[in-house]
């Protein structure tokens, strides 16, 4: 049997328009993965639509709505195979209508490649995904200055994006953060080296694919796999998907996914798991897997749900403390607020019940006790109780399964982690 690469989950993220699926669909035409003729018949498709320049953007954009519009809605996955890795290249939507979606898309990446347009600099969603990313968990950040053509392929104006860009990754804690120079309408630094940008000399961004850090899975830590959506496949029977984010997960194994429809938890057995269309006796953290388990039924759990092994279940709290940093709030936070928590796969209303601390951002010391609201720019120490049950773990256990990010009218208000919990008996 051949020798399986390791497996690593890219997203691309950015502003609207900022060239992040023609870059995806760039890179998997140049590299070979999508033939002359597909992508001649996605140019003559684009002009039909008055999308002339949107052809590169279609291999990632399928939807008949995407393709109309010129704007990318959902999600959508591709695989493509390096010297190094196996990757699953995510392609995320910049529009601010769609960021639940980046969301989703950013909590199952190891690493973001985030794109920004040489003559506009970061903009909202720039920023944005970027605390998106850093909330969620993504380790590493890659920048692609893209559209280098509409700046002539100046290196000046590379320089200032760059000096802009890393102020910005450096308050948010992303250090060493790599930037490529591409144009990626035209493949320059894609995966062929650009002639017009002589003065840059490092990677292009299929090298730059080998050059990211191999994720570190934490295996060692107990099974927890939120589930992000359940199907009943005839023959087969119940089906939940999701992403194992710790712990490892095998065939034969007794599990528990909770709280589940009655709220005390549903234990079965797994029967098989899949992987890529392919069946596995065993999958890792890092690892987007289908199973079947034994002793479950479609309508016992939902998304937001979360699976792990009967000797160690997942944590049902009924109040959390959290430490959380207020990004963008239209007026003042304040103890009563409720919005929507996105917690894993999971989206909760969950009131604020106390603001116990306000915190230095920059070095997390304690600087007022029980302040009376919080603005843009603070962080704090808070309560929060959900308006129902629901799977969290303490950053100090599993930091993977204590991040989230608070929205409310459409924005990303603020983002944080657990840090304790009050249980909730099953
Ligand atoms: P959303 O997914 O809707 O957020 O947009 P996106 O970031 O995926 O941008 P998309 O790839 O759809 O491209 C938007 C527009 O930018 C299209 O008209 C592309 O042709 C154009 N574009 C992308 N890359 C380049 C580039 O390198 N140079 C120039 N001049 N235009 C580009
Ligand atoms: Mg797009």
């Amino acid at each position: 049997m051949a020798k399986q690469k390791p497996h690593i989950n890219v997203i691309f993220v950015g502003h609207v328009d900022h060239g992040k699926s023609t870059t995806v669909g760039r890179m998997f035409f140049d590299s070979g993965a999508v033939d002359e003729q597909t992508m001649r018949k996605l140019k003559e498709k684009a002009q039909e639509l008055g999308k002339a320049g949107f052809e590169f953007a279609f291999v990632m954009d399928n939807l008949k709505e995407e393709q109309q519009r010129g704007v990318t809605i959902d999600l959508s996955y591709k695989k493509l195979l390096t010297q190094k890795y196996e990757i699953t290249v995510i392609d995320a939507p910049g529009h601010k209508d769609f960021v639940k979606n980046m969301i989703t898309g950013s909590s199952q990446a190891d690493c973001a490649y985030l794109v920004v347009a040489a003559a506009e600099g970061a903009m909202a969603q720039t920023k944005e995904h970027m605390w998106l990313c850093k909330t969620l968990g993504v380790e590493q950040m890659v920048v692609l200055v893209n559209k280098m053509d509409t700046v002539k392929y100046d290196q000046a104006k590379f320089n200032e994006v760059k000096e802009q860009l890393t102020k910005l990754l450096g308050s948010a804690g992303y250090k060493d953060v790599p930037f490529i120079p591409i144009a990626a309408y035209h493949g320059d630094n894609v995966v062929k080296k650009s002639t017009n940008m002589p003065w840059y000399t490092g990677p292009t961004l299929l090298e730059m694919m080998d050059l990211l850090k191999q994720p570190n899975r934490p295996t060692n830590l107990p099974l927890r796999l939120p589930i992000q959506d359940v199907y009943n496949i005839t023959g087969i029977g119940t089906v939940p998907v999701g992403r194992i984010e710790t712990g490892t997960m095998s065939v034969n194994d007794k599990i528990i996914i909770v709280p589940a429809r009655e709220g005390k938890g549903i234990q079965g057995e797994v029967k098989t798991i899949e992987m890529h269309h392919e069946t596995v006796p065993k999958a890792e953290a890092g690892d987007n897997v289908g199973f079947n388990v034994r002793g479950i039924a479609k309508k016992d759990i939902t998304r937001g749900d979360v699976l792990g092994h009967i000797n160690n279940p997942p944590t049902v709290v009924s109040e959390f403390t959290a430490r959380i940093v207020v990004l963008n709030h239209p007026t003042v936070l304040t103890v009563g607020y409720t919005p929507v928590f996105h917690i894993h796969t999971n989206q909760v209303a969950c009131q604020i019940t106390a603001i116990k601390q306000k915190l230095d951002p920059a070095t997390g010391q304690v600087i007022q006790e029980n302040p009376d609201f919080l603005k843009n720019g603070d962080a704090a120490v808070v309560t929060v109780k959900p308006t129902k049950a629901l799977v969290i773990e303490k950053n100090a256990d599993i930091a993977r399964m204590s991040k989230f990010s608070i929205r409310d009218a459409g924005s990303t208000v603020a983002a944080g982690m657990c840090i304790d919990y009050v249980k909730k008996a099953l």
